[in-house]
């Protein structure tokens, strides 16, 4: 039997039936659609709807939907079911009989909807924080294991200043630590319960919304039955979050994309997240990373399609909003599958430290420590600076590096040159002299690497104590 038929003269459209439908992607909010039905008949119970045997019985019946469906995958194979909702109502009066008919008592889809929405964003959260977890405790085993070892930073894709490999990895991590805390925020605005706002005025019966928010792991109920019923906010701001950690999963591809190939030579590509080419032997391609950017442009596409939805809708509910369930599911499985990828790629790849340091070591990266050197022997920076470029100036005529001008040539800049200043020059140094917070000084480096471990641990434990 349909949920809605009884004012109608003429069957609908076939073609219009099936179109409108949205059952084929929907069905995988059952499990929440039945653990807040459940709610819903124990507060009709309270309310004097239900008997405790008809509570018991509805209860029974929706627990065998759901061992019925996890058992066989055909069993949501039913050609007549509009939604989700439709379906487990159709299915538990089969289980039940006419006593099914009374869980619709004093609710509405649009609060269903909603409701399962929520269920299933907060469930993808979860899951998602405790993946880009791994993936940090990952990227802080590979930081550790790089110990000393230096590369270039570049700006401008120009090579800058020397870093330590733990530091330019630890850039990584600050990005995914803030996906998963911004996560975390969407989390907790959207851990309220819309059960009880009926269509959009509100339930019809008096219902104990708090008793169904907690009994759902809610920690309160919605404060509008208009705006509860319309809202997607939730969706919107957990795909926007997505479309970040995508944008930033697709620069460290990228990123590592560039340092695999020929000319860099700073990352070996692993082979089981890898392929070959059909054509040319020699060919080891990253396709790992190449859809990882390439992801980043669909999930990007889900946020501004919801957007889009979302801007003209008057209140409260429209059918457009099943619009939103598709880019929504689309956007989270394409994280899902990828998150955990990304941490066994890393896991995988191996760093050629050696070519690194020999890139770190060449090419002026230590000018500015140069500069630096003259500023604490009292010449003022914009000087120091217009110098040490005439040294490189040298250098460059001479086709070497700056620690390979005598003294005498160096001095002719500036008197204040003294044999010290060859000191300053060597990697180890330039690298230390970073020493701020945040800076790649090493033992900087290491209080980074503690501080991010530290707050890879909180996400955890929050994970946990959410389970
Ligand atoms: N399948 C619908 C959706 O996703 C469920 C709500 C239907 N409500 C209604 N008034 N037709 O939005």
């Amino acid at each position: 039997m349909k949920m809605w038929s009884g004012r109608f003269r003429q069957p609908l459209d076939p073609e219009f039936e099936r179109w409108q439908r949205s059952f084929d992607f929907d069905r995988r909010l059952l499990t929440y659609e039945l653990a807040a039905s459940g709610a819903h008949a124990r507060a009709l119970r309270e309310a004097g709807i239900l008997s405790s045997d008809e509570l018991i019985t509805i209860l029974q019946g929706l627990e065998k939907i759901g061992e019925l469906a996890a058992s066989s995958p055909a069993f949501l194979d039913d050609p007549d079911a509009e939604d989700v909702h439709h379906f487990v109502e159709k299915q538990l009066v089969a289980l039940v009989g006419d006593v099914g008919y009374r869980l619709h008592s004093g609710r509405s889809r649009n609060e269903q909807i909603a409701t399962d929405l929520r269920l299933y964003v907060r469930a993808a959260i979860d899951q998602l924080r405790a993946d880009l977890a791994e993936f940090g405790y990952a990227l802080v085993d590979c930081a550790r294991q790089s110990g000393d070892a230096a590369m270039p930073a570049y700006t401008h894709t120009q090579q800058a200043e020397p870093v330590l490999v733990a530091h330019w990895l630890l850039a990584y991590l600050e990005m995914f630590l803030r996906d998963a805390e911004r996560l975390g925020d969407c989390r907790r605005r959207l851990n309220l319960s819309p059960l009880g706002s009926g269509a959009v005025a509100g339930a019809t019966l008096p219902l104990d919304r708090r008793a169904i928010a907690s009994g759902l792991g809610f920690d309160g109920v919605t404060a509008n039955s208009i705006d509860a019923t319309s809202d997607r906010d939730f969706v919107l701001e957990f795909v926007h979050a997505l479309s970040l950690l995508a944008m930033h999963l697709s620069r460290w591809a990228e990123e590592m994309i560039l340092f695999s190939s020929q000319e860099f030579g700073f990352v070996g590509l692993p082979e089981a997240y890898s392929t070959g080419s059909s054509a040319m032997p020699q060919k080891k391609n990253p396709d790992l990373l190449e859809l990882t950017r390439g992801k980043a442009a669909r999930v990007i596409g889900c946020a501004t399609s919801l957007l889009v939805t979302l801007k003209g809708l008057p209140l409260a509910y429209n059918k457009d909003l099943q619009e939103t369930q598709e880019p929504l599911f689309d956007a989270a499985d394409a994280m899902l599958t990828l998150v955990p990828l990304a941490t066994k790629w890393t896991k995988a790849a191996t760093f050629h430290y050696d070519r690194m340091r020999e890139a770190a070591q060449s090419g002026f990266m230590n000018a500015w420590a140069a500069a630096t050197y003259l500023v604490q022997r009292g010449v003022p920076f914009r000087l120091a600076h217009e110098q040490i470029g005439k040294a490189v100036q040298i250098c460059l005529e001479k086709q070497c590096e700056l620690h390979q001008l005598s003294l005498a040539e160096l001095q002719a800049l500036n008197p204040a040159f003294g044999s010290d200043f060859f000191d300053c020059l060597t990697l180890e140094s330039v690298l230390s002299i970073h020493d701020v917070a945040g800076g790649t000084a090493p033992a900087r480096v290491q209080q980074a690497l503690a501080a991010a471990q530290q707050r890879i641990k909180s996400i955890c434990e929050e994970v946990h104590a959410h389970a």
